[in-house]
Formats: structure tokens, sequence, C-alpha cells
């Protein structure tokens, strides 16, 4: 009697699920203990070489305890701000939880009504849920299309922001940033370029896309992310001291929550220490991405240059059906379902990692074949 009041009460929910279910894009949380990672965003995989050194007697808090404006704010977090800030030749930085904290709390806050907002039809969940939340208009250009960046540039109203990934995260290719910086220019429009995954893997020092290109002054903002190749967690918003004050004034997600504890500040200031150094191991994704691209397969593959390999299966069902396949062969290869991706663009999403080795690529591209 209590069950079937109960699904009764949660009758929309079950239909909403059975939805996904008939559509093959019912998602599943998975653990996959002692397979071949093809799947994180570990790409050095300084995940597992983090330690954190405690000086003798020092003590880490594992909460913060409350918000930045409140009892949350530190030394070590403002020393490691000014550490990113430096590293990455900007004024400022300020760090937020996670990546999808900082696009939400700078899209959310910085334009204004009035403003208009363009943004890469192809950019993460983060910024467009940013975007939801902005009283700004928005348009979105198609994929890396300069010629219609500039067409909707000619058409915008108030303060004009322009947002992008540099390595776009469900295809791995690049945006054509001095091309684009070059348009914001043209039309006074703010460029905000999200970093998450050239963050440790492009650049000499693994310092991003925008730096590597000597674009950095001529960006509004960036946002670097943690828990991709710096096998952490949280991020952080680069750009004016204007910036930065406004978005301690504004940013609901930097406001109303609890700041990172001082155990991940000081994992981010261990990563900072290290994947600048990492040299072998870039070198080494460079070679693994080389080896994919040149490994014929009986799918597309997109064309990239960075460790995010998308091979293109069309249709839930057919995609699921060959990552069942690699799995069964101990490979942790996902596949990335519609609506998460367009439809008819379902695809594995192979992340290649500077801790694999040749022989499994040859493997993986081997089933493919
Ligand atoms: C382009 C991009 N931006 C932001 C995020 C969110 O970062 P985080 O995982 O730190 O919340 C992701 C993560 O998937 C991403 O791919």
């Amino acid at each position: 009697m209590f069950l079937s009041l109960q699904l009764m009460k949660e009758d929309f929910l079950y239909k909403k699920l059975d939805e996904r279910k008939t559509q093959n894009a019912y998602r599943e949380l998975k653990l996959t203990e002692g397979m071949v990672d093809f799947c994180s965003n570990d790409y050095l995989g300084l995940s597992k070489l983090l330690t954190v050194n405690l000086q003798q007697g020092e003590t880490l808090k594992h909460g913060s305890t409350g918000s930045r404006l409140l009892a949350g704010n530190y030394a070590l977090l403002e020393d490691t701000e000014k550490l990113i800030a430096n590293f990455h030749g900007a004024e400022s930085a300020l760090i937020f939880n996670s990546g999808y904290d900082a696009n939400i709390g700078l899209l959310s806050s910085v334009p204004q009504r009035g403003d208009t907002i363009l943004y890469d039809y192809l950019s993460h969940a983060s910024i467009r849920d940013g975007i939801r939340l902005s009283f700004a208009e928005s348009f979105s250009f198609p994929h890396n299309n300069l010629e219609e960046l500039e067409d909707k540039l000619k058409k915008a109203n108030g303060n004009i922001f322009v947002i992008t990934e540099s390595v776009f995260s469900m295809d791995g290719d690049l945006a054509p940033l001095s091309e684009i910086t070059a348009l914001c220019e043209k039309y006074g429009a703010h460029l905000i370029v999200d970093e998450a995954h050239a963050t440790g893997v492009i650049g000499k020092n693994g310092e991003g896309l925008v730096q590597h290109l000597d674009l950095h002054s001529r960006c509004f903002a960036r946002i670097h992310t943690f828990g991709k190749a710096l096998g952490c967690h949280g991020a952080a918003i680069l750009g004016s001291l204007a910036l930065r004050n406004y978005l301690i004034n504004f940013s609901r997600a930097f406001i109303y929550t609890t700041a990172l504890p001082e155990s991940s500040v000081k994992a981010i200031r261990r990563s900072y220490e290290l994947f600048p150094r990492m040299h072998d191991e870039r070198e080494q994704l460079r070679k693994l991405v080389e080896e994919f691209q040149q490994s014929p397969i009986k799918f597309n593959k997109q064309q990239s240059s960075t460790p995010i390999q998308a091979v293109i299966v069309p249709g839930n069902k057919e995609v699921k059906y060959v990552a069942g396949q690699l799995q069964s062969k101990q490979f942790d290869i996902r596949a990335i379902l519609y609506p998460t991706v367009p439809i008819n663009s379902e695809r594995l999403r192979i992340v290649l990692h500077a801790f694999n080795t040749t022989e499994q690529v040859r493997s993986v591209t081997g089933l493919l074949q």
C-alpha cells in the first residue's frame, strides 16, 4: 500500500526516467576498478602523484567552515591565488570550488540585462547553465565558425561577451583563438576562454592555449580548472583586479558556498609545483595522440591534437554496444550519448594519458578496425 502510494507520488520521475530508457540514454553510476584508464581527465597521471607533505606539527583543516566572505578565507588560499595569477601572467586569480561553479559564477554575474553573450554551440554545460542564469541576451554561433561569430558581433547590443573553450571537451579540437581575439577587438567584445582541458597539457609548461599563443593580455577572463590534468579539484578565474573584486561582490557561486578546505588548496599548490615540469609526460601524450590519429579504424574519428579523441558511432544503442565490447577487454572507454552530444554524433570519448602505453593504444585501435 505504502509502496504504491509512493510510486504514484513519484510518477512524474518515473515518466522522465522511462523516456531516458526508451532513448537508450539512461545514466547509471559505474565502478571500474582495475581497468585500463582511457576515460579520466587525469591526462598527466598527476592525481596519483599528489601527496601533501606536512611540516612537523602542521595539521590541515578538512573543512573551511564558511564562505570566503565569512570564516572561509585564509592566507594559504590568497597566496595560492597569487601564485596561480603569476604563473598564468594575469593580474589576479580567484579560486572557485569547481570549474562548474566558476563558469556559473562568472557568466551569471558579469553580463547584465541589455548585454549580449555569444558562445560556441559546443560549449560545456557549465557555460550554458551560467548563461541561462544571466539576464543578458545570448546567441550561439556554429562550432568554431568565425563568419557566423562576426555576423552576430555586428548585431550585438550592450557590453558584448564572447565565450569559447580553448580545447573542446567532447571533440578535443582547438578554438581558433587568435582569430576570435582579433574579432573581439574589432567589435569591442570581452573574450572569455575556458581552459579546462588545456591546463597542464598545452604550452611548454602546461600554461594553456591562451598563453601559448601569447593572447593573455587580450582576454577579459580565463577559467582554469584543477580537476583534470592537475589531478585535484577546484578552478580559478583569471582577469583584472577589478574583475576579482567584482566577483567577490556579485558572484553568487563564490559568495554563497563554503570555501575549499586547506587540504584541497595544498593539493592545488603542489600540482602547480609539479605540472609545469612534466615535459616528458606531455611528450608521451603527444606521441600517443599521433599514434591514435594515424591508426586506421572503421569509424570516423575527429581530428584532434589533444588527448581527447572522439570516435563517432552514431546512435545511443550502437555506441553503447561498441563501448561495451571495449570494456569487456578491460579498457575503460565510455560512450557519450545524446543528449550530452548532438543526435547522430554519439561517440566514444577516448582519453589518452601519459601513463598509457603505445601497446595499449594499439590494442584499442586494433579492436576498432
Ligand atoms: C570545458 C569545461 N569547463 C568546465 C568544466 C567543469 O569543471 P569541473 O569539473 O572542475 O567542475 C568541465 C568539466 O567537465 C569542462 O569540460
